[in-house]
């Protein structure tokens, strides 16, 4: 058994299928020695993949950035993922999907002789937030950015987030948002947003952050609501003085941040843009 795990999960691992308490890999693989792979969450609702296109073209540039080639078409891929949902025992689920640069001999360097990438699928099922959540908001604490400088590649090299929410959970709260020389980059799994005088804040889409698949989709949410979207560095003092602060991920969605180091953020309730946008977001849901 896999603390944790359903026992009977069905998962997907370098051409077969097979419970999750029985898929095996080596002790070698890249990815358990040097976290040497990347991977995807996609959330599913009613047995739907949301932003499927998005995500997997996400998981091909993080390949493209460490120089792993696609070990399959995009349809097959997708074929795998159809199977383990259809599989699942909750339509309401994610799908975590990791592919690392497989097996060899312990060496720093990428592999002399071409080798089979690992390539390992799962879904388990997805809480979605919960109306506390949603009418409370969550809490985060500020810290330092202490990460690499290539969080854009959704890399499994994730002790920096690990340490970082960690530090969240040592203080009783739900998230981090994380600072690097006095700017906003993100939170240990989500991007963090500002709202300012009604106008919705992100920061830059560089190597400081993950692109989440949300961060365009809020843009396009922001838009059709008529909220003005504006992407650029975001300094300490501005996301401390903030109106609204909000968090996205694939399995947060949208929710709003109402402490911010223990004190309110705004009148400390989630605030009307959020409002705008998280409605917009349960329609796209919805219209699945
Ligand atoms: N995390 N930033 C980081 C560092 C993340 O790990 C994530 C997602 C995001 C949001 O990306 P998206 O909107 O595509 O979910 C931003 C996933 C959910 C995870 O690691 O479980």
């Amino acid at each position: 058994m896999i603390p944790g795990m359903p026992g009977d999960s069905l998962v997907y691992l370098n051409g077969e299928f097979t419970r999750a308490d029985q898929a095996k890999i080596s002790v070698l693989d890249r990815g358990f020695i040097f976290g040497d792979g990347i991977y995807e969450v996609v959330p599913v609702y009613r047995g739907k993949a949301f932003r499927m296109a998005e995500h997997l073209d996400r998981l091909e540039r993080s390949l493209a950035a460490i120089r792993i080639a696609a070990p399959m078409p995009r349809a097959e891929l997708i074929a795998i993922i159809e199977r383990l949902v259809a599989a699942s025992s909750s339509p309401t689920c994610m799908v975590y999907l990791q592919i690392t640069r497989g097996v060899y001999k312990r060496d720093h360097a990428f592999p002399a002789e071409a080798i089979a990438p690992t390539v390992f699928a799962m879904v388990t099922p997805m809480v979605p937030p919960t109306e506390k959540q949603r009418e409370e908001g969550l809490g985060l604490v500020s810290i330092p950015d202490e990460r690499w400088l290539h969080c854009e590649i959704k890399s499994v090299s994730l002790l920096g987030n690990v340490l970082a929410r960690q530090q969240a959970v040592d203080a009783g709260v739900d998230e981090v948002a994380q600072f690097r020389d006095g700017f906003l980059t993100e939170g240990s799994s989500s991007n963090v947003w500002v709202v300012r005088d009604g106008k919705l804040l992100a920061p830059p889409k560089n190597h400081l952050i993950l692109e989440g698949i949300r961060y365009g989709l809020m843009a396009e949410l922001a838009q059709a609501a008529g909220v003005a979207f504006e992407s650029r560095p975001i300094a300490r003092a501005e996301v401390e003085s903030a109106d609204e602060i909000m968090i996205t991920s694939a399995t947060k969605e949208v929710l709003p941040v109402t402490r911010l180091d223990g004190k309110p953020v705004g009148d400390g309730r989630p605030g009307p843009v959020y409002r705008k946008l998280r409605a917009g977001y349960d329609a796209r849901i919805a219209a699945l």
